[in-house]
């Protein structure tokens, strides 16, 4: 069926239907998986050192399964420094002793097999730490070695190489170069990261920095892994003679997304380094999967990186930034589905994740979080905390309606908020450091998760405190409570789960209720489903159908066959067979 028909509707839905997307029986597990992501630092803590360790990951692992996710994916566990909490790696093939060791990776990966769930772990290759012994090997090796050529290091510009070699700022604020000492003692060359300075970035130029990384893929695949989130996979490769780009290494847009024509993004010849990572991953079957972090737009654009001999999935950043705007959302959704069905690939949908304020917080303000969404603060204007919850709710029920993938981040099932009341002295986010405090950075949303409400740090953890404070709202969210209770925000998600594979939505296709794509509504039918959300201040009328799930189980219906404020609604719709 072409993109864009016009269908005739069910009798049950009086207008048009445009279709954007048919249902897909190609096969590969990832195309409809619902993956879960675990933050190993808060997770949870068995140790007691007040920090989550594998332990506790895999101690935990049977309540994931519950859920029924297909997967897991770890943020990474790997030895480092943790000054940008594990995303500066010292060494890429061994476990940090802060979360365990490679034998606790093992028995978690045996745990995840025996529970029927497959585990993706991180991969870092933009950057390392700067303890990497391959870096600390550059630092003492002279300018222009082998050792030296692993990284970008350039003179410097000014008349005794003082000023950065060009002009290209951290993501995380400040200059993205930082000057060395040479082993002599004099001041000497520059290194570039994108990130914090403690994140010097690779040189993808050499043949050895892809001889290391394919080492690397290879040895977590023999270990049993499904596959890989490759975080910032679209800034491997720099434009040749690293050209002048006046922004922010993310592009300077509120939202990350780089321009195309940024010179650390996005280059052509990425896509030869994936082609040879798929080829490796096929060498272990079918399944094992790549994800690019690639925070690229437009849309189409992004399709490039998951065409058939690249990756598998690619995250849908637009999605996530596109907020409860009906129009926006209808929009990025049909791109998404249109420029990746192009090339054959499943399209994936998040709301929240580690780098973000989380959804049920965002969704507590009218209009944009503060900072835009770049950490909240005490003195912050305060999210409707109840409000931000339902709104949560619906937006995640409407979007575990759509066809493809969906990534879920831990603790959106309890409906967590990010922590908002965290000391300055406590936070740990290099954004945080970089920027004079000006920018507050990730903590929020990293914040230790509620397990058991009369336990110590509501479950977390038994000994040290956590790492972040929790706020006074966790011990109420916590899961147990929760699992107590038929109408909490984790029941209402375990239904959710259940009913899309019953339904096999996210095998579905996707065609627009056009009567209901309005300035505060918007619907969809998968297959016989409708995903009905009203985001206006008024009830409407649901087409004739059988109720499966409402996004608000408390919410008062009295008996009318309505869809409250700020609801969402999966809904059978009848066809002429069933009404007769
Ligand atoms: C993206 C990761 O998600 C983020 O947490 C990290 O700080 C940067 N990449 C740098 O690795």
């Amino acid at each position: 069926m072409s993109v864009d028909s016009v269908l005739t509707a069910p009798a049950a839905l009086a207008g048009p239907l445009t279709l954007v997307h048919a249902a897909d029986d190609a096969p590969g597990w990832w195309r409809s998986a619902v993956i879960y992501q675990v933050y190993p630092r808060s997770f949870r803590d068995l140790n007691g050192d007040g920090v989550g360790d594998l332990a506790g990951i895999t101690a935990e692992l049977p309540q994931l399964a519950e859920l029924d996710v297909d997967a897991v994916w770890l943020s990474p566990f790997y030895r480092s420094p943790q000054r940008d909490a594990g995303y500066d790696v010292s060494d890429y093939c061994d476990v940090d002793p802060l979360f365990g060791t490679l034998s606790d990776f093992d028995a978690m990966m045996a745990e995840a097999t025996r529970l029927g769930l497959r585990l993706i772990v991180d991969l870092v290759p933009n950057h390392c730490s700067d303890q990497h012994t391959a870096f600390q090997a550059a630092l003492a090796a002279p300018a222009g070695s082998p050792e030296r050529d692993m990284f970008i290091f350039r003179d410097g510009r000014g008349d005794s190489g003082e000023l950065p070699p060009n002009n290209w700022q951290s993501h995380f604020g400040g200059p993205a170069w930082t000057r060395i000492t040479e082993p002599d003692g004099t001041p000497g060359q520059w290194y570039l990261h994108l990130f914090d300075s403690s994140q010097p970035d690779f040189n993808w130029d050499n043949d050895a920095v892809h001889a290391e990384f394919e080492r690397v893929l290879r040895f977590w695949l023999d270990r049993g892994v499904s596959g890989f989130r490759v975080d910032v996979a679209h800034a491997l490769v720099k434009a040749p003679g690293l050209p002048e780009w006046g922004g922010r290494a993310d592009g300077n847009s509120s939202h990350g997304f780089p321009g195309h024509e940024a010179p650390m993004f996005g280059q052509p010849a990425l896509h030869d380094i994936y082609r040879a990572w798929r080829r490796i991953l096929a060498e272990y079957g079918p399944d094992r999967i790549l994800c690019a972090e690639a925070n690229v737009d437009p849309l189409p654009r992004l399709a490039d990186w998951v065409r058939p001999d690249e990756m598998h999935q690619a995250f849908n950043f637009p999605y996530l930034h596109a907020g409860l705007d009906p129009h926006r959302m209808r929009s990025v959704i049909t791109d998404s589905l249109t420029a990746l069905d192009a090339v054959g690939a499943p399209s994936t949908w998040v709301l929240s994740n580690h780098d973000v304020v989380r959804h049920a917080t965002r969704f507590g303000y009218n209009g944009p979080a503060p900072r835009d969404g770049d950490g909240i603060g005490p003195a912050d204007a305060q999210p409707d905390e109840e409000l931000g919850r339902s709104r949560a709710a619906a937006a995640s029920m409407f979007m575990l309606g759509l066809p493809g993938g969906a990534y879920l981040y831990q603790g959106e099932e309890l409906g967590l908020p990010d922590g908002i009341d965290i000391p300055d002295h406590k936070r740990q986010d290099p954004t945080f450091g970089r920027t004079g405090g000006e920018r507050l950075g990730r903590d929020g949303c990293r914040v230790p998760l509620p397990w058991r409400a009369a336990e110590p740090h509501a479950g977390f953890g038994a000994g040290a405190d956590p790492w972040l404070p929790q706020p006074a709202s966790f011990t109420a969210l916590a899961r147990d409570t929760q699992a107590a209770s038929p109408s909490s925000h984790l029941n209402l998600y375990r239904r959710m789960l259940e009913l899309r594979r019953e339904l096999r939505l996210g095998q579905g296709s996707l065609a627009w209720i056009e009567d209901w794509c309005t300035d505060s509504s918007l619907a969809f039918l998968n297959g016989s489903t409708a995903v009905l959300m009203n985001l206006g201040g008024d009830p409407l009328e649901l087409p004739a159908g059988q109720v499966l799930l409402r996004s608000s189980t408390s919410a008062q219906h009295d008996g009318a066959h309505q869809l409250s404020s700020g609801e969402t609604v999966w809904l059978e719709i009848y066809t002429e067979d069933t009404e007769n």
